[in-house]
């Protein structure tokens, strides 16, 4: 299993170090345009080999992409990150001609490649892959609900005062501050329903401090987060792999799903060695499909950039 990661910023770098350390890729080459630096993550990456007891092979390229040749999965990150005060949607110009040179670039190399897209205004970069590719749907994936849904779970434990292990969790809709949609209503505690231990305030609480979870951390870093980001792209990445047929909240185009069609958005799906086998309907109530609804009217005016 090859998989290719594209931009070795600290959110491409965390995603190869954590894939690296789960140990079921065989190879993991790291791409970047800046001169020896994707060599050099590579080389430092490999020294934690025998410290962290794994045996997949990091390999650096400046903008080679001869090196991705047969990536089963590959995973763009590349483009410029968040600045404080800024909003993902404002990344548009910049990376959308770096979104589309890479991925064609990587299918150049790999046409049976699985794209995970991970740069930022994610749903549009994702979109605009359907559009500039002839990938089937199934092979171009965007990475946002996995990390919304972490993050979700995480401001939920903290609420409760219990581990993330005892929480369930999930957030669809669009990867934006306005637009993210997290399912209050089905979370849960070891199947018990959240509200049975925190107030309604509470939740709400939770809600809006998970919409804005990226925005935080961009405030505290001074530029956006890497370690969730990269952690959820890992998940992703092992569940195709492996086949896990894992569910995840990913960007997927949807035709009718949801009452929803001609965009990218965040929906609960399997993952496996396909990359979405499925996108799983959830029977969600109006004020829900309310909320989607308008998240997806948010997504389309950020698409209808890409046309400028
Ligand atoms: C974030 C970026 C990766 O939410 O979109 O941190």
């Amino acid at each position: 299993m090859k998989v290719t990661v594209v931009g070795a910023g600290a959110v491409g770098a965390s995603c190869a170090e954590y894939i690296a350390i789960k140990n079921f890729a065989s190879e993991v080459v790291l791409v970047d345009i800046k001169e020896n630096f994707a060599e050099g993550k590579a080389m430092d990456l490999m020294q934690t080999a025998s410290l962290n007891g794994f045996d997949t092979k990091i390999v650096g390229s400046t903008n080679d992409y001869s090196k991705t040749q047969g990536s089963d999965i590959a995973v763009i990150t590349s483009g410029i990150p968040r600045k404080p005060g800024m909003t993902r949607e404002e990344l548009i110009g910049i990376n959308a001609g770096i979104v589309k040179t890479v991925s064609e670039n990587l299918i150049k190399q790999s046409p049976n490649v699985i794209l995970i897209i991970v740069s930022n205004p994610m749903d549009t970069m994702t979109y605009l892959v359907h559009q500039t590719t002839n990938l089937p749907k199934n092979r171009i994936i965007g990475m946002g609900g996995a990390l919304d849904s972490a993050r979700f779970k995480y401001r939920l434990a903290e609420a409760m005062d219990c581990p993330s292990s005892d929480v369930d969790g999930m957030v669809i809709g669009g990867h934006s501050d306005k637009g993210m949609l997290p399912l209050t209503r089905l979370a849960s505690r070891n199947s018990v329903r959240v509200s049975e231990f925190i107030t309604d305030e509470r939740l709400m609480e939770v809600l809006e401090s998970t919409k804005v979870g990226g925005a935080t951390l961009t405030g505290m870093l001074g530029t956006s987060a890497w370690y969730a980001p990269g952690a959820a792209v890992s998940s992703l990445v092992q569940s195709i792999a492996c086949d896990q047929k894992k569910m995840y909240p990913c960007s997927v185009l949807v035709e009718g799903e949801y009452g929803l069609s001609d965009l990218c958005i965040g929906v609960p799906v399997i993952l496996g060695k396909n990359g979405i086998e499925k996108i799983v309907e959830l029977d969600l109530n109006d004020d829900e499909k309310a909320k989607l609804k308008e998240s997806a009217e948010g997504v389309k005016k950020t698409n209808s950039l890409l046309d400028s």
